[in-house]
């Protein structure tokens, strides 16, 4: 049993260093970014996650309007190989820490434009209430009701509108235990009990939630 204690404790340790708890130094860079000192590194990143931060690629996450402190924490992590995000990670590694925190800044005030009003399919139970039974939180307590995200000790990302196959692929990651970024392995908790079924579920509601259209397929 040591083994695998010690692995764990040691994931938990790295994790808790990324999360939450930014150095002095990079809370400060964080509230300070300039969205204006970002517009030319932003070039490169539209190329991918689309211009403003709106991705017309469904495996690709939206930036636009994910909490700053969330994508900041993400670009540390690719930066560090804390988590795999493919060329994401060189993409990270060649940015400072302050151009990081002007990229955010200006990923984070940029909308997510509505598609279309769709009517929202009933909210999942796993959203409101979790599962006692599995010991699941709702999702609701940490990403919020409205699924923008909540500003607390975990700073949960927005789910609302997030493409679809992005949302099943991240799910399965945690699951799996492949994306392991995640501090006190709140989201390995999360998926690890969740079935495809719920997956796709919660993938269908949290984009209707965010009004917006799965895209044709290409
Ligand atoms: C070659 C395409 C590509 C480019 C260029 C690119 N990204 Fe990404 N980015 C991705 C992909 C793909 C992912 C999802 C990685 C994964 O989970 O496997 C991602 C994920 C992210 C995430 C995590 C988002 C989330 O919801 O967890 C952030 C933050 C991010 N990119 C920021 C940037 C910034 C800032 C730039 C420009 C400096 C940039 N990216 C350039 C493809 C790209
Ligand atoms: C205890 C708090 C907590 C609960 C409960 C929780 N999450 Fe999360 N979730 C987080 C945090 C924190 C992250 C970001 C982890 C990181 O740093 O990469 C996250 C990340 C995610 C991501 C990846 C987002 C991205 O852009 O890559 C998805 C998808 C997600 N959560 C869905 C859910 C769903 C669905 C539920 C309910 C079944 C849920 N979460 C329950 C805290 C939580």
């Amino acid at each position: 049993m040591i083994g695998p204690l010690l692995a764990g404790g040691l994931l938990l340790a790295a994790a808790s260093t990324s999360a939450g708890v930014l150095s002095a130094e990079q809370q400060q860079l964080l509230a300070a970014g300039n969205p204006a000192e970002a517009a030319g590194p932003a070039k490169k990143c539209g190329k991918c996650h689309g211009e403003s931060g709106v991705s017309d690629d469904d495996e690709i996450p939206h930036l636009a309007a994910q909490p700053a402190s969330y994508l900041f924490k993400q670009l540390l992590d690719f930066a560090a190989d804390r988590r795999d995000g493919g060329r994401m990670n060189k993409t990270a590694r060649k940015l400072s820490e302050q151009d990081m925190a002007n990229l955010v800044a200006l990923f984070a005030s940029t909308e997510l434009p509505p598609m279309q009003d769709e009517p929202l399919p009933p909210e999942p139970k796993l959203v409101s209430s979790g599962d006692t039974a599995r010991n699941l939180s709702p999702c609701k307590d940490c990403h919020g009701a409205d699924g923008k995200g909540k500003a607390d000790k975990y700073d949960a990302p927005a789910l609302a509108g997030m493409p679809r196959p992005y949302f099943v692929a991240a799910m399965q990651s945690f699951k799996e235990g492949s994306r392991q970024n995640d501090a006190d392995a709140v989201m390995r908790d999360a998926a690890k009990t969740l079935s495809v079924a719920e997956i796709d579920a919660l993938a269908a509601y949290y984009l209707a939630l965010g009004k917006r259209q799965p895209l044709p397929p290409q």
